[in-house]
């Protein structure tokens, strides 16, 4: 048995230091805050990531492969709660009744006889809240059902029988219309993309096939009012290298690189492919249009290596990401994209949610250190309305994750409002949820609440407001 808590100095980044998981589910109250909680911040701030129980090969382990954990800090009446749960998913809970592992993960060769699936779905990726319910993604299976604030799995959802492709961690809700816009990939079998409607009150209304010319990885997708857009980028499916147990993708830049521009309701072959300058896209920003284009913005590298995709050569700072933009203009096919900010490389963007597929003013994006694999060491707002930003550093030895807007109640500004993400300080040893008032963004923390225990480093964040989690269905 291979119980990942029992696994004693595994030789593996991703389960060491900040990225090893944590042993136990906790609910804890009356937190120690430094500074003062605003009181109109009231909500969940969730941060969901890979926190896995069983490791087949603790070498080989990937730290996409973890179990999904979330991590939530309640907010109420200028006060804050604790809580961390596990998705419990199907695989999880096979898992436990064995008591050791059955899936080995994506640095081994799937069990494609496996009954419960070749893939265990993780759940641990992302979330959304959509039709009064909290959903927990994993981009290669159908969404979770999570309670709010209890963190009980509630069960899979089909959004009324309809789900039956993959379902990406990163779906779009129009603040208008109320729907959810996303899409499946399969990197191996047509079709290799299905893009999908959710109507605001949950029943999947629309699906259309996307030809492409491979499958390819397809992380994030971005919409404006009437467009979807997706992502053909050249990280493409390699089943072949897979069944031999090697990464089931690879860095094809033959396959070259376009943004897909696809009316919401439109059929598959009313797609418009435009072609960009070769590179890749784990997150986008937001999108909108604008006059005759359509202007995307995102974080962009010259190259991945995501799941040893490009692992035969050393792509070192091509892997960096920086914000970028492209205007596709609509009318004469014509491209235009440009770094927004060649200084500070940065990912994991977030904006305020009541502009999504409008357009932005504020950007509020993970500041990567360039001195460690990977780590964020703060957040910096950028407004492009004036072309500047400001920055929080976080401070020596202190590393964060997404950020997250949290709009003020009742505030009109875009800006008005907090940021919220945890920050994990080596130095003490304690875990941190940062609360910043977006409006006064360089003056740094108004609320640094310690945590109970050590929060890991993990994926992406979202906030559920008071009114939020009162709907739940
Ligand atoms: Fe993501």
């Amino acid at each position: 048995m291979n119980k990942i808590v029992e696994v004693k100095a595994p030789n593996n980044p991703f389960l060491r230091g900040n990225f090893a998981p944590v042993d136990n589910e906790l609910t804890e109250a009356c937190l120690e805050v430094v500074g003062e909680i605003p009181r109109e911040l009231e909500g969940a701030f969730l941060r969901i990531g890979s926190n896995p129980v069983f490791v087949a090969d603790v070498e080989k382990y990937h730290w996409f492969d973890g179990d999904g954990m979330i991590h939530e800090v309640h907010f109420e009446g200028g006060k804050a709660t604790y809580r961390n749960r596990y998705v419990m998913t199907k695989g999880l809970k096979a898992e436990l009744e064995k008591g050791d592992w059955i899936w080995k993960g994506l640095n081994s060769m799937p069990d494609f006889a496996n009954k419960l699936g070749p893939m265990k779905n993780a759940a641990n990726t992302a979330m959304v809240f959509h039709n009064r319910k909290l959903l927990a993604l994993w981009e290669g299976g159908a969404p979770h059902h999570v309670s709010l604030p209890e963190l009980e799995t509630v069960g899979e959802v089909d959004f009324n029988g309809k789900l039956n492709h993959a379902f990406t961690a990163h779906p779009k809700l129009d603040p208008v219309t109320g729907e959810m816009i996303a899409f499946g990939y399969n990197m191996f079998m047509k079709p290799y993309c299905v893009h999908c409607v959710v109507d605001r009150d949950g029943t999947m209304t629309h699906q259309v096939a996307i030809d492409l010319p491979k499958g390819c990885m397809m992380h994030d997708c971005a919409i404006t009012e009437h467009y979807t857009l997706l992502l053909d980028l050249p990280v493409t499916g390699d089943l072949e290298a897979f069944m031999k147990g090697g990464p089931p993708l690879s860095w094809d830049p033959e396959n070259g690189a376009r943004i897909g521009v696809l009316p919401r309701h439109g059929g598959g072959s009313d797609i418009r492919w435009f072609t960009i300058k070769t590179g890749f896209v784990f997150h986008t920003v937001n999108a909108y249009e604008e006059g005759d284009e359509v202007v995307l913005e995102a974080c962009r590298s010259n190259k991945t290596n995501v799941v040893g995709a490009d692992s035969g050569t050393d792509s070192g700072v091509e892997d960096v990401p920086y914000l970028y933009e492209w205007r596709l203009d609509l009318k004469t096919g014509a491209v235009r994209e440009r770094l927004l900010d060649g200084e500070y490389a940065s990912e994991f963007p977030r904006i305020n949610e009541a502009y999504m597929g409008r357009k932005h003013r504020y950007t509020y994006n993970a500041r990567i250190a360039m001195t460690g694999a990977g780590m964020f060491d703060g957040i910096i707002k950028y407004d492009r309305a004036n072309g500047t930003a400001e920055h929080v550093a976080f401070g020596p030895g202190r590393h964060g994750g997404e950020a997250i807007f949290a709009p003020r109640p009742g505030g009109t500004d875009e800006d008005d409002g907090w940021t919220v993400n945890f920050v994990w300080d080596e130095n003490t040893r304690r875990s941190e949820c940062v609360v910043i008032d977006a409006k006064k963004f360089a003056a740094g923390p108004v609320a640094r609440i310690m945590m109970p225990d050590r929060v890991p480093y993990g994926f992406h964040a979202a906030w559920v407001d008071k009114d939020g989690i009162a709907s739940q269905a």
